[in-house]
C-alpha cells in the first residue's frame, strides 16, 4: 500500500519526465500528491526540455536528477542513494522516423535502459515488493497495423513493425517478464498517438502547427490516408495517474482516445482551425499541404480499444478532439519563445535531411 502521512515519504522515480507526456505526468503528481517525493530523472536528449517544468520545479515533493538510463553504474547508484518505492518508466527515443534512421539509439534507450531500470529496482526489493510497483508507459504501436474494422485489444499478440516499435515490444516483454520471474509487481499501458503542449515539433500535430505559423510546407507522408487515434496529453496523464493508482498488478491496460482521424482529414481541420486563429482566409493554409514520399513500413491504421480501462477504472477523455487541438494550437501560438528555441541546432539538421525533397 502507499503511505500517507508517514514520516518517509513515498518515493517515485518518473523516468523522462522532461519530455512531452513525462512532464505533463510529472506536474500533475507533484501538484495532487504532497505525500510522495516525486523525481525526474532525464538525460535531457534533443527531446527532453526542463523549460517544461519551470512552474513546478521549487516544489518541496519535487527533484530533479539528470542522468542517462543507459548509465548502468549511475542508475544503480541513485537506486542505492534515494531507494525508490515505485518507478513510472517513460524515458524512450519515441520517433518512428529517427528509428528508421539510427535503430541501434532505440535499441540502447528503449530496451537496454529498461533493463538496466528493472535490475536496480529488482536488487532493491526483491525481498519484499511490498507497496512496490513497476509502472511501463508504452505504445499501441506495438500491436502493428491494423485492417478497417479490429481494434486494439490487451490481448492482442505483438506485430511491431518499425524499429521504434520493436524496441518499445521488447521493453514490454522484459517487464512482463520480470514480474513472472522475479514477482516483480509490475503495469503496462499501451496508448494512442498523443498531442497537445510541449511536444516536440518533430511528430505530425507540432509539426504542422509550427510550419503553418511559419507559411512552410506541410509534408504528409505517401497518400495521407493512414489513420491513427488521438488523445489529448491531459488525458494520458489522468489515465497514467489512475492506473497507477488503481490498475491491478500484473496487468496491461490500453489508453485511446475513441477518436480515429485519417492524416488528410485532421491535417484539413488544423489548417482551418489556424486559419481561424491567425486571421488568414479558410482554405489558406490548406495550399501548403505536400504529399511527400511515404515512411517506410508506415503502418496504415492504429485504433484504441480502450474499454477495460473504461468499465474497470470509469476513465474517459475529458476533451474532444476539436477542444483539445484548439487548446494545443493556443498553447503553441502562446509559447513562440519555446518553438524558438528548438527551432536550432540539432533539430534543424535533422529537419534538412529528412524532408530533403522539400
Ligand atoms: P519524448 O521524446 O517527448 O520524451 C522522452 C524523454 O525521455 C525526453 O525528456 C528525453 O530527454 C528522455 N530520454 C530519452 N532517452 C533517455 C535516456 N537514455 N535516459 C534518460 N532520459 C532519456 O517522448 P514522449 O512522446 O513524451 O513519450 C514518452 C513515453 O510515452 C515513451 O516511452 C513513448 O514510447 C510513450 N508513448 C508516447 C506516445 C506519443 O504519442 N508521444 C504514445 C504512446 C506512448
Ligand atoms: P507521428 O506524429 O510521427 O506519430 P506515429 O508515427 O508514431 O504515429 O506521425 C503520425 C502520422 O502522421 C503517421 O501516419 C505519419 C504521418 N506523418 C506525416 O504524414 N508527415 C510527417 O512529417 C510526420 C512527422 C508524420
Amino acid at each position: 500500500m502507499i503511505l500517507e502521512g508517514k514520516l518517509k515519504k513515498y518515493k517515485i522515480l518518473i523516468t523522462g519526465g522532461a519530455g512531452f507526456i513525462g512532464s505533463h505526468v510529472v506536474r500533475r503528481l507533484v501538484n495532487n500528491y504532497d505525500n510522495y517525493s516525486i523525481y525526474n530523472l532525464d538525460a535531457l536528449t534533443y527531446a527532453g526540455n526542463l523549460e517544461n517544468l519551470k512552474d513546478i520545479e521549487e516544489r518541496p515533493n519535487y527533484t530533479f536528477l539528470h542522468g542517462n538510463i543507459n548509465d548502468e553504474t549511475f542508475i544503480n547508484s541513485i537506486f542505492d542513494k534515494f531507494m525508490f518505492d515505485s518507478v513510472i518508466h517513460l524515458a524512450a527515443e519515441s520517433h518512428v522516423d529517427r528509428s528508421i534512421t539510427d535503430p541501434l539509439v532505440f535499441v540502447k534507450t528503449n530496451i537496454l535502459g529498461t533493463i538496466n531500470l528493472l535490475n536496480a529496482f529488482k536488487s532493491l526489493w526483491f525481498d519484499n515488493w511490498d507497496g512496490k510497483k513497476f509502472y511501463h508507459i508504452s505504445t499501441d504501436e506495438v500491436y502493428g497495423s491494423l485492417d478497417d474494422l479490429d481494434l486494439f485489444l490487451e490481448t492482442n499478440p505483438y506485430k511491431p513493425n518499425s524499429p521504434y516499435s520493436a524496441s518499445k515490444a521488447s521493453s514490454d516483454h522484459f517487464v512482463r517478464a520480470y514480474g513472472e520471474t522475479y514477482k516483480m509487481p509490475y503495469l503496462i499501458s499501451n496508448c494512442s498517438n498523443n498531442y497537445g503542449p510541449c511536444q516536440f515539433p518533430e511528430k505530425l500535430i507540432p509539426l504542422f502547427i509550427n510550419n503553418i505559423i511559419d507559411d512552410k510546407e506541410l509534408p504528409l507522408y505517401g497518400d495521407g490516408n493512414n489513420i491513427r487515434d488521438w488523445l489529448y496529453v491531459i488525458d494520458h496523464a489522468i489515465a497514467i495517474d489512475l492506473i497507477f493508482h488503481k490498475g491491478e498488478n500484473h496487468n496491461t491496460y490500453n489508453i485511446g482516445g475513441f477518436n480515429e482521424w485519417k492524416n488528410i482529414d485532421l491535417i484539413k481541420l488544423l489548417c482551418n482551425l489556424m486559419d481561424d486563429k491567425l486571421g488568414r482566409a479558410i482554405g489558406n493554409s490548406q495550399k501548403l499541404i505536400t504529399y511527400v514520399k511515404d515512411r517506410p513500413g508506415h503502418d496504415r491504421r492504429y485504433a484504441i480499444d480502450a474499454s477495460k480501462l473504461k468499465t474497470k477504472l470509469g476513465w474517459t477523455p475529458s476533451v474532444t478532439f476539436k477542444e483539445g487541438l484548439s487548446k494545443t494550437i493556443d498553447w503553441y501560438l502562446s509559447n513562440q519563445k519555446w518553438l524558438a528555441n528548438i527551432n536550432s541546432g540539432e533539430y534543424m539538421s535533422y529537419y534538412k535531411n529528412q524532408y530533403s525533397e522539400l
